[in-house]
């Protein structure tokens, strides 16, 4: 099976780092299809040099998030997974989804594992929360729970970047919401899932495979100069 792996990116300092490094591992990855989702008006010239030289085959789509979410705690990455999930539904008929954000890190085994997902896999991510995972409890090679740092009142309490779904399950009824905090557990509801059907991964998830590494933010330097020492032309510049 093909993997569809969806990625939401928007412009600041970390990006073309973050997706080099990912499409570093993708290249890697046998038969994936890579949806570049960018939260922007228009696709990222920038964005697509790194993308194409990478030789991952991959579409290129765009969808800025609509203006009331510019704000502080808005929902990330929504509108343009939106826009990715329509261009799947409209174009893939099978193979798998997985939602991978840019600034993760994930081991190759995973690839793997996720492509025999029938409904939908699930697996711990690593560095979320104050538990520092976030994974379902199998119990007799069934999910029986959800261990997470936040429940946050959801019926699936999973990080993003903690479950694949067969495309063939990705029905008309598949959303997302643009409320924080809420997109992964909505999305899932949208399909129909039941805790039975879910399929455990990583050893009955007993392995941590993908990480939600997040890059330090980008701080704008700041050049610290001693202007009584500056008698010299070679100071200038600095000026
Ligand atoms: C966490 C989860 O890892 C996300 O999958 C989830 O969507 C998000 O919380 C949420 O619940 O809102 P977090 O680390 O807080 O994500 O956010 P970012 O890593 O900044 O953004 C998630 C993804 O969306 C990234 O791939 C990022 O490039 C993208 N994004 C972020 C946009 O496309 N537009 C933005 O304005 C911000
Ligand atoms: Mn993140």
């Amino acid at each position: 099976k093909m993997i569809y792996y969806v990625t939401p990116t928007y412009p600041r300092p970390e990006q073309i780092p973050e997706l080099t490094r990912l499409s570093h591992t993708l290249m890697h990855v046998p038969r994936i299809h890579w949806v570049i989702a960018d939260d922007q008006p228009i696709c990222s010239e920038t964005v697509k040099t790194v993308v194409r030289r990478s030789g991952i085959p991959f579409t290129h789509i765009s969808s800025p998030k609509p203006f009331q979410y510019k704000s502080n705690n808005f929902p990330r990455g929504v509108a343009n997974r939106r826009a990715a999930i329509d261009w799947i539904r409209q174009n893939i008929h099978e193979g798998i989804l997985y939602f991978g954000d840019d600034d993760n890190t994930i081991d190759l085994q995973l690839f793997e594992e996720m492509r025999m997902t029938k409904r939908v896999s699930m697996f711990p991510v690593g560095l979320i929360g104050g538990y520092g995972v976030s994974s379902p409890i199998v119990k007799d090679g069934k999910v029986a729970g959800f261990f997470d740092s936040w429940p946050g009142s959801r019926t699936f309490p999973v990080d993003m970047a903690g479950f694949a779904v067969n495309i063939e399950f990705l029905t008309s009824s598949a959303s997302m919401p643009y409320i924080a905090g809420h997109e992964e557990d909505k999305f899932l509801v949208s399909l129909g899932l039941k805790i039975e059907d879910i399929e455990p991964l990583a050893d009955n998830c007993t392995k941590v495979m993908v990480w939600h590494t997040r890059t330090v933010k980008f701080k704008k330097p700041t050049l610290k100069v001693n202007f009584d020492k500056m008698n010299g032309d070679q100071y200038k510049n600095f000026a």
